[in-house]
């Protein structure tokens, strides 16, 4: 039988035939291919940079590229991603599909700790996609705050974490990670913050002028 996830895939926009190619390469060749956001995140990823318009987009954690590709087909002509991967082993799978894609002059790679690099690049961005390691996000969230222009936007990944935010006598680290960020943001009156039940979670921040 159908299940309603198949049902909405049957009635959003298809995923390019290069996305396709590249979500089976992922779980092909890669460790834990269940990261890579995937036919409907894309569409989403998609919609919303459509919306907010972005010039500069900053991703933290990379792995194939297949959520950076989806921002960039968003994107203005003058648009650009710069996205950002700790695993410098990730470099030579994603980068040819970086640099194959139609995409190629609108998305830099960076290789290192998103806390290292990002002020290293001097920039100023307009929207962020936090997707990197579950324990951290509350260090990204500051940082990347202080690196948003008034008026911008975050969008957190995986913030309902498989439902285990639910769970009140937790150790595990991600868990706990994630559960810190969403107080956080919760009781941060510098934005305003919606979070989305898709996939594994997404929370839209915005940051107030
Ligand atoms: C969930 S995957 C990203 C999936 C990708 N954004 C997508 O949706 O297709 C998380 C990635 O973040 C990377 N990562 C973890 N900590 C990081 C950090 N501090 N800085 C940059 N990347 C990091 C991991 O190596 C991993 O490749």
């Amino acid at each position: 039988m159908e299940t309603l996830d198949d049902y909405i895939l049957g009635h959003i926009d298809p995923e390019s035939e290069y996305l396709h190619r590249l979500y089976r390469a992922t779980q092909l060749h890669l460790l834990y291919g269940r990261m890579a956001s995937g036919h409907l995140q894309g569409r989403m990823l998609k919609m919303l940079v459509g919306m907010i318009h972005p010039k500069l987009v900053l991703e933290i954690g990379t792995y194939s590229g297949y959520s950076g590709l989806c921002i960039a087909e968003g994107l203005l002509e003058d648009g650009h991603l710069h996205t950002i991967e700790i695993n410098d082993e990730q470099e030579d799978f994603t980068l040819p599909w970086f640099q194959s894609s139609p995409y190629a002059d609108k998305i830099t790679m960076h290789i290192g700790d998103a806390i290292d690099v990002i002020p290293q690049l001097g920039l100023s961005f307009d929207l962020a996609f936090i997707d990197g390691d579950k324990r951290r996000y509350v260090d990204y969230y500051e940082l990347v705050l202080s690196y948003l222009n008034p008026g911008g936007y975050i969008i957190a990944d995986n913030t309902l974490w498989d439902g285990h935010v639910l769970e009140t006598d937790t150790h595990d680290q991600q868990t706990l990670g994630i559960q810190a960020f969403n107080d956080l943001v919760a009781s941060d009156t510098r934005v305003e913050k919606v979070i989305l039940p898709i996939r594994d979670g997404l929370t839209i921040i915005h940051k107030k002028n």
